[in-house]
């Protein structure tokens, strides 16, 4: 696959695999009857590799929603737009898609922020609106995440999305990411689960016609995702995979072996079994987009 054919997920998940897919399929087999992912994020791999089915899997809730009914739309691509066009009207955001509607007066006071400025007050507006709701109206969620900071989801214990206004808005990769979405989607047979991942290997069988892809957040990284990932998860995880070598499952695991001066010990030791393949990363910490040193692997058992 060429750089330029690569799919983007519509939901530009922070630490997806969109700029890693290309080197990780390499290591894929070439047949694919299904694709199994437990952690699928923003979907960047899946969109990306070829099979007779999919199932796919993460424990945010609301990120499984946002797929789910983008997969309900996917027939109604020209309702979608329609309708997603309405909300950015009614709210009043910049939809630099359409048309550049930032006075420049704006643009010269607030050079490098002028989007946030002039689309915060319509984005608190449905953001309050949001959170008044029963959270059931999915559209809604997806434009605060495209216009929202980092492009990110987060709620606080009240349930209540709390995340200020980005700097970037509906642009044109949002909506080609969008229609290419669409388009591959329709064609494939998926079927999607949010459960942790302990849950979903009780819960679904497996069989030699699957392969397994894990993307599970990293020990030793820091983002949103691995806060609640500990030694216990990963001592689990490597336990199902083991698990699932002995049954003659294929898989492949994404992981840092190092980042700073951390060493993931216990994984480097297990993956002493297995193929440890280097990949040429390009993390970029959520935390600190200056850290480079780290090495990001793919271990694969076949
Ligand atoms: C590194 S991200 C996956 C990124 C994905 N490969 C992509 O390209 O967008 C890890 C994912 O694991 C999910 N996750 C965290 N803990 C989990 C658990 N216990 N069970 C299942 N999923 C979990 C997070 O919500 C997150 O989406």
């Amino acid at each position: 696959m060429k750089d330029e054919e690569v799919r983007r997920s519509p939901l530009f998940y922070v630490g997806d695999k969109y700029k890693l897919i290309t080197e990780i399929k390499t290591f894929f087999p070439k047949q694919i009857k299904r694709f199994v992912e437990p952690f699928v994020g923003g979907g960047s791999v899946f969109l990306n590799v070829e099979a007779e089915s999919y199932l796919l899997n993460d424990l945010d809730k609301n990120i499984i929603e946002i797929h789910q009914f983008l997969c309900s739309q996917n027939k109604e691509e020209t309702h979608f737009f329609e309708d997603i066009f309405e909300v950015i009207t009614h709210y009043g955001l910049s939809c630099s898609y359409k048309k550049d509607v930032v006075p420049l007066s704006l643009k010269q006071q607030y050079k490098k922020t002028y989007y946030a400025h002039f689309n915060k007050e319509g984005f608190t507006k449905l953001k309050n609106d949001y959170n008044a709701s029963d959270r059931s109206n999915i559209l809604w969620l997806y434009v605060l995440l495209i216009y929202g900071f980092n492009r990110m989801l987060r709620f606080n214990s009240k349930r209540d999305y709390n995340l200020p206004v980005g700097n970037i808005d509906f642009n044109k990769n949002v909506y080609s990411a969008l229609v290419n979405y669409f388009s591959i989607t329709k064609k494939r047979k998926i079927y999607w689960k949010s459960l942790d991942f302990r849950r979903f290997f009780e819960q679904e069988k497996f069989s030699k016609n699957d392969f397994i892809y894990f993307d599970p957040p990293y020990l030793i990284t820091f983002s949103e995702y691995n806060k609640y990932w500990t030694a216990q998860e990963e001592r689990d995880l490597l336990l199902i995979l083991d698990n699932l070598s002995t049954k003659g499952i294929s898989f492949a695991i994404s992981n840092v072996t190092h980042y700073k001066n951390k060493e993931n010990k216990k994984f480097i030791e297990w993956a002493k079994k297995y193929q440890l393949n280097p990949i040429k990363s390009n993390y970029i910490s959520y935390h600190d987009n200056t850290i480079k040193d780290f090495n990001e692997v793919l271990v694969t058992n076949y």
